[in-house]
């Protein structure tokens, strides 16, 4: 994996960032205010809002690889808990609350930091995949301008984050031929079913709230958990650094 062009990469994302507009008038409507509310106060949690790193026992048997690649994690993770202050304005703007706990990201953690970090990497990578369709359908639908914002700064750092997984699994030799192959993609895709599940269980009613179905829902989170094995499988080639905003769905 060529850790160079990563570290270049995180550096130059963090120019260029509009504030979205926090001062504007709020325009959602009160019935649709506390379901979205209820489901950004715990993606804020959940985005950047927990531990800020990896936290598998043995991380440091990824994360201290190279220096490189404990820069590359560094900067990664510190992408994340920007989502975090993001999503935070987003939730003071509706006056909702700051929470730092849930059950559903106890129990996130708890697997992560039992499981190993090469689970918690593949667990990463799918929530990633999961939150795009989450993200892109919020932008969708906003009916705040801000929000929408909110949504197209957070979309361009996940697709670069999604590139970043793709080198990493592709880096480390993700089976992708005959019986092997099978099996990895089909445990990929199970498990990324999985996880758009969780997503969807939690937060199901703000989705609806401002238009979403589940169709639509499923259908976007599978789009990019296809997409994404799909371009480990021509890896052959290294991925390309998103261009700063580009639209994310041209990225993986
Ligand atoms: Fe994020
Ligand atoms: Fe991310």
């Amino acid at each position: 994996m060529n850790t160079a062009k990563w570290i270049e990469y995180f550096n130059r994302n963090r120019q260029n960032r509009p504030e979205p507009d926090w001062s504007a008038p709020v325009t959602v409507p009160t019935a649709m205010l506390a379901p979205l509310l209820c489901s950004l106060e715990q993606f804020r949690l959940g985005d950047g809002g927990g531990p800020a790193s990896l936290i598998a026992l043995n991380r440091e048997s990824f994360r201290s690889r190279t220096d490189e690649m404990k820069q590359i994690v560094d900067l990664w993770f510190r992408e994340e808990a920007e989502h975090a202050r993001l999503l935070g304005c987003a939730v003071r703007r509706f006056h909702g609350r700051i929470i730092t706990s849930h059950w559903s990201f106890t129990a996130f953690c708890l697997c992560r930091r039992l499981l190993g970090v090469r689970f918690e990497l593949q667990v990463l990578t799918l929530t990633e995949l999961v939150s795009t369709a989450y993200y892109r359908m919020i932008r969708r639908h906003s009916p705040d301008g801000p929000l929408a914002a909110l949504c197209e700064l957070i979309l361009r750092d996940e697709a670069g984050h999604v590139a970043f997984q793709r080198d990493r699994l592709a880096g480390d030799g993700v089976p992708h031929r005959g019986l092997r192959g099978w099996c990895w993609r089909l445990q990929f895709f199970v498990c990324g079913l999985g996880a758009a599940t969780m997503l969807w269980v939690n937060h199901a009613p703000g989705l609806k709230a401002i238009g979403g179905t589940r169709g639509e829902f499923y259908g976007e989170a599978t789009r990019q958990i296809l997409r994404f094995i799909r371009s480990l499988r021509r890896k052959e080639k290294p991925a390309p650094i998103p261009a700063l905003w580009a639209r994310p769905q041209s990225v993986t």
